[in-house]
């Protein structure tokens, strides 16, 4: 019986958005990951894994009122999740599970407590197990930095991860380490992809020629672990929203374009996972061509 009730359940799958260094673009990438998967009608949540900086409820204009419970609580075990207590976003089908902003909560305490250490990998699986049973189908994990043990346990739990990358070189070497560390033993029944954000338009053929060898070098390095999801420029425009505390591309920004490419080639590839029983094999996956490196700007 509970057996048949579980394979009634729809599927969930889990996207999250890691880096080595800060700063490269992953709270841009999930929200507006986010915001494409609810805008296609799936239902899905974000949550804020960032527990050190929050920024989600600034982005999606969440009034601390109607914030009923934060992932340091359900990390904390000190409330239970409920349909009822997780915030809407004013995007249907999109919801919000935000952290908190009190220093007590945030990095001196969190992340160091024995129990975070101890359970935030059970507790962060039963989640993604409560969330489906409430009939969510997408959750998209933002993510802190580097070695954080939220974000490492977040990795392994995650059906894909999405590594973002800036064009510097300490960027380079830190997220080379990080791909081979720690997502290469976790491609197992899982998906890598990376991506290069914040590209300058209008770079010099050398730079560009260096860029195309630093794919390539991951891609030897990790073998097919990894698909590649295109190359983001800079965009003057994206920063200028964010004066207007507007963080979602606009539909008619080229920018818009990839981050719709790269949806599909993530969702797409996560099909491919589910559907064969023994685990994709690398064989089986797609890397759709999300983009080339623009030289245009805006
Ligand atoms: N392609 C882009 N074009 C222009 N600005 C961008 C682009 N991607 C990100 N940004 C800007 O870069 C800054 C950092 O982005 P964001 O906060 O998403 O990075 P992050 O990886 O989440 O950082 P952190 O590691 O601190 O959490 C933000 O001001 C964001 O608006
Ligand atoms: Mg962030």
């Amino acid at each position: 019986m509970i057996l048949q009730e579980i394979s009634c359940q729809q599927r969930i799958d889990v996207i999250m958005l890691h880096s080595q260094k800060g700063g490269p673009g992953k709270t841009t990438l999930s929200c507006n990951i986010a915001h494409e998967l609810a805008r296609r009608g799936k239902k899905t949540v974000i949550i804020d894994l960032d527990v050190a900086q929050p920024t989600l409820q600034h982005i999606f204009n969440i009034p601390k009122k109607d914030i009923k419970i934060n992932i340091n609580d359900i990390l904390l075990s000190n409330g239970i999740l409920s349909e009822n207590n997780i915030s809407s976003t004013h995007i249907p089908n999109l919801s919000i599970i935000t952290a908190s902003e009190k220093i007590a909560h945030g990095e001196g305490l969190l992340s160091l407590l024995k129990s975070i250490h101890d359970h935030s990998h059970f507790i962060l699986h039963e989640l993604m197990k409560s969330l489906q049973r409430m009939g969510y189908q997408y959750v998209v994990l933002d993510c802190a930095p580097g070695y954080r043990i939220e974000s490492v346990h977040a990795a392994s739990i995650a059906d894909a991860r999405i590594f973002v990358i800036r064009p510097s070189t300490f960027s380079f070497e830190g997220a080379k380490e990080m791909l081979q560390d720690i997502y290469k033993k976790l491609s197992y029944q899982s998906l890598n992809f990376f991506v290069f954000n914040q590209i300058p338009p209008e770079l010099k053929d050398k730079s560009l020629r260096l860029l195309k060898e630093w794919k390539e070098e991951i891609e030897n390095k990790t073998g097919t672990d990894n698909i590649f999801l295109g190359f983001f420029n800079l965009s003057y425009e994206i920063i200028e929203n964010c004066i207007h505390g507007e963080y979602f591309f606009p539909k008619n920004h080229h920018l818009y374009n990839q981050l719709y490419c790269m949806v599909d080639t993530v969702t797409r590839n996560i099909d491919l996972l589910k559907k064969d029983e023994k685990g994709a094999s690398s064989k089986k996956r797609i890397a759709l061509e999300t983009a080339n490196v623009s030289t245009k700007g805006d």
